[in-house]
């Protein structure tokens, strides 16, 4: 099959090389010239596991290629795929500018059928403003050529996403034709092979599935932080309740984790989105909002809890942060704690070393004029001298440390802990004192006290 694909950002280049991989003829095309060119040359913008090599590997079999080209992407794919950015408004809607854009460059220069597919992450009734972008195009060209618009969201994890593309739980289909419906099948066959895991349904349904999913995996963090804090508070120890509750299959182990707060470009984004489209149609999603504002407090816990450590004097300290990354085998740094962290920090006077096994180089961009920010080049560097360890990502390298060098390095040894990577009791028989998230076992026995 030949597909196109405008936007070669995170999504567009996944979808673009598993689809390539399997045997398609992907064209993906971008406005950015300069990213256009790195990829023909083999160069990736982002980091995420496994995507290189299937890059290489479809350029070179002479399956994937890029442009700057619309007019050339439109007239080679049968399917036209959208996965340009949808960044929030102020108010927190996504911006379908860049969509609706797209759009109208299809309908410019389509000559015969076409199924548009939004794969970005698009608001509940998008596919009839993209229907009725292509056809005000047509029409202004006194064409009526037949297209349809298919809603086809994306479910991929950062660091994961190669693998989630070539083995989906489900593919979310919604389209309003049999011929379309035909045709996604026939491009998704190759992933489909054991069992049929296609959802096909109508095109609002499938643009509504991709919010839900991501606001029920939000209110899940958001809920087992609102029980962590709790459980500071009544002296019981979050771990132990997240086996008590995971054990039930209704309510299962995954996406329990309590923390400092999600982050990422998708369930802040997401949520915040949910939430205004509900307010669009005059319905006032509590549920959803509160699990926006308990996330937004949540990032702001390990800041609460050093304050309260050192007194409230923070001015003049310097703290050692493992990750920064808003989740581990990411460099990705949107909307991540360590952000909070790092900015509350500044504010009150304090300086931090740093230290992230990815996301050093995006840190260094986002930051780059920040003299209490030291980057560090390994852990151990960043603890040196330091007044105490803050981990903001629960990467693997932090999971189990040389505790006598943390204890040699630091100027008091004492650890918040945003990830809840280490057992309470034996950082504390190591000599260090341990701050978790909802762990007020630890209190009773003395732990943080
Ligand atoms: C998410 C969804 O998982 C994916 O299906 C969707 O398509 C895009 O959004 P992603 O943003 O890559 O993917 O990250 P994910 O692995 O879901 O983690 C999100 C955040 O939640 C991270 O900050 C992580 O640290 C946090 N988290 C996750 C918790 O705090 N606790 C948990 O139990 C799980």
């Amino acid at each position: 099959m030949k597909i196109a694909i405008f936007g070669t950002g995170y999504v567009g280049l996944v979808t673009g090389a598993c689809l390539a991989d399997v045997g398609h003829q992907v064209l993906c095309v971008d406005v950015d010239e300069k990213k256009i060119q790195n990829l023909k040359n083999g160069l990736i913008p982002i980091y995420e596991p496994g995507l290189e090599p299937i890059v290489k590997l479809n350029v070179e079999a002479g399956r994937l290629s890029f442009t700057t080209n619309a007019e050339e992407a439109v007239a080679f794919g049968d399917i036209q795929f959208i996965a340009v950015g949808t960044p929030p408004d102020e108010d927190g809607s996504a911006d379908l500018q860049y969509v609706l854009t797209v759009a109208r460059t299809i309908g410019r220069h389509m000559q015969d059928y076409k199924v548009v597919v939004d794969k970005s992450t698009v608001p509940v009734g998008t596919g009839d403003k993209v229907h009725a972008a292509i056809s005000a195009e047509l029409a202004g060209r006194g064409l009526s050529l037949e297209f349809d618009v298919v809603s086809n969201p994306e479910f991929l994890k950062e660091g994961d996403a190669v693998g989630d593309f070539m083995k989906p739980d489900r593919i979310v289909v919604g389209a309003q034709s049999e011929r379309a419906v035909s045709l996604m099948r026939e491009a998704y066959e190759p992933f489909n092979r054991n069992h049929d895991r296609m959802v096909v349904m109508d095109v609002r349904s499938a643009e509504l599935t991709k919010y839900a999913a991501n606001a029920m995996l939000a209110t899940k963090i958001s809920f087992m932080n609102e029980i962590a804090n709790l459980s500071e508070l009544l002296g019981a120890d979050i771990e132990q309740v997240r086996k008590g509750i995971g054990s039930d299959p209704r309510i299962g182990y995954h996406f329990i984790y309590p923390g400092c707060g999600y982050g990422g470009s998708c369930f802040p984004k997401d949520v915040k989105a949910l939430v205004r489209t509900a307010k669009d149609v005059a319905y006032d999603a509590k549920l959803l909002s509160s699990v926006e504002s308990v996330n937004d407090s949540q990032k702001h816990v390990l800041f609460r809890k050093l304050s309260e450590h050192f007194n409230g004097k923070l001015a003049g300290r310097t703290f050692a942060l493992w990750g920064l990354a808003f989740k581990p085998n990411t460099d990705d740094m949107r909307e991540a704690s360590s952000r909070v962290l790092m900015e509350s920090l500044w504010a009150a006077g304090a300086k931090v070393q740093a230290f992230d096994p990815k996301a050093m180089e995006e840190t260094q961009r986002i930051y780059s004029d920040k003299d209490e920010l030291m980057l560090c080049g390994t852990k151990e560097q960043a603890l040196k001298g330091a007044d105490a360890l803050i981990i903001c990502t629960e990467w693997k390298e932090f999971r189990s440390p040389d505790f006598s060098y943390i204890v040699s390095a630091l100027k008091e040894p004492v650890i918040f802990d945003g990830r809840n990577l280490y057992d309470p009791e034996r950082v504390q028989r190591k000599g260090i004192q341990y701050y978790g998230i909802g762990r007020g076992l630890s209190i009773s026995k003395g732990v943080e006290a």
